[in-house]
């Protein structure tokens, strides 16, 4: 796995990434590029500057397939802080996309189980995930695979950690009882199986997680450690959420760090 570190904004290195990415695949209308999607704080400036380039003609959302990592099961998709609203508020209005292009769990689904099949059952029909991209929780779940999930698990209905509530209250009122206590996710398996991962954390609050992901051997009480696992992943991350790194990949940093301090990233290899 790589560590990218940028001293830049994470939004404008991902959204290039994915750019550049999707470019160099070609997509078209019989061989659409399927992108993986997530939501939530760190991601938001990833979505204004993809928003951007699709304005300025530079990249186009007319053969891509999205599919979200995750939606909550409890309220409804027009609510403001469901999934959906994300979606369309951050990308989906403003890049035209064609609505059948755009996979989101259905959270109010009467058979969620049932919903949870068809989901993985879409991505499989679409050839698979060629990118996903990821936030990581603070405490170290991705999508939102809980501490204790699984690293084979598909897309499932998962019951929210008390800490994973807490850190989304501030989306809703800061009153955590108004937090869903459930989500459809995709599963770890399922992120593993995609051809190519992104995963991004930005900040202090995710710098106890990013340091588990580097000093550990993957483990389920670290979600996020399963990222290691991937032929082809990397974790994309600002100085902030490096600063409780220890060990080799520290050294690695700071020489590289030293080496090229006016460069705009870094690169360390973590095995
Ligand atoms: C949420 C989402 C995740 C997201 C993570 C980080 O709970 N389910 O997909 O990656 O938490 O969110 P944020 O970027 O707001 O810190």
């Amino acid at each position: 796995m790589q560590l990218i570190v940028t001293k830049l904004s994470v939004g404008l290195w991902a959204a290039s990434y994915i750019k550049g990415t999707v470019q160099a695949f070609g997509p078209t209308k019989n061989h659409p590029f399927v992108l993986g999607l997530p939501t939530g704080a760190t991601v938001i400036d990833m979505y204004a500057v993809l928003r951007a380039f699709v304005q300025e003609r530079l990249l186009s959302f007319q053969h891509i397939v999205t599919f979200n990592m995750d939606e909550y099961i409890g309220i409804p998709a027009d609510h403001p802080q469901s999934y959906h609203s994300y979606m369309r508020q951050h990308l989906f209005d403003a890049v035209h996309m064609p609505p059948e292009h755009a996979f989101i769990p259905d959270g109010q689904a009467t058979d969620l189980h049932a919903q949870c099949q068809q989901y993985e059952n879409t991505i499989a029909r679409m050839g698979g995930i060629d990118l996903f991209i990821g936030g990581i929780g603070r405490n170290g779940h991705i999508a939102f695979n809980e501490p204790g999930t699984p690293f084979h698990s598909r897309t499932h209905v998962q019951t929210l950690s008390p800490s994973t509530r807490e850190a989304n209250a501030r989306f809703f009122l800061n009153d955590i009882s108004r937090v869903p206590q459930q989500a459809i996710t995709v599963g770890i398996g399922t992120i593993l199986d995609a051809k190519e991962l992104l995963f991004i954390a930005n900040g202090v609050q995710k710098a106890a997680a990013v340091s588990h992901l580097i000093s550990q051997e993957p483990t389920v009480d670290w979600p996020l450690t399963a990222l290691k696992l991937h032929p082809h992943a990397s974790l994309l991350v600002d100085l902030d959420a490096c600063v409780l790194l220890s060990g080799d990949v520290k050294t690695q940093l700071d020489q590289a760090r030293e080496q090229n301090p006016l460069a705009d990233q870094w690169t360390v290899e973590v095995k």
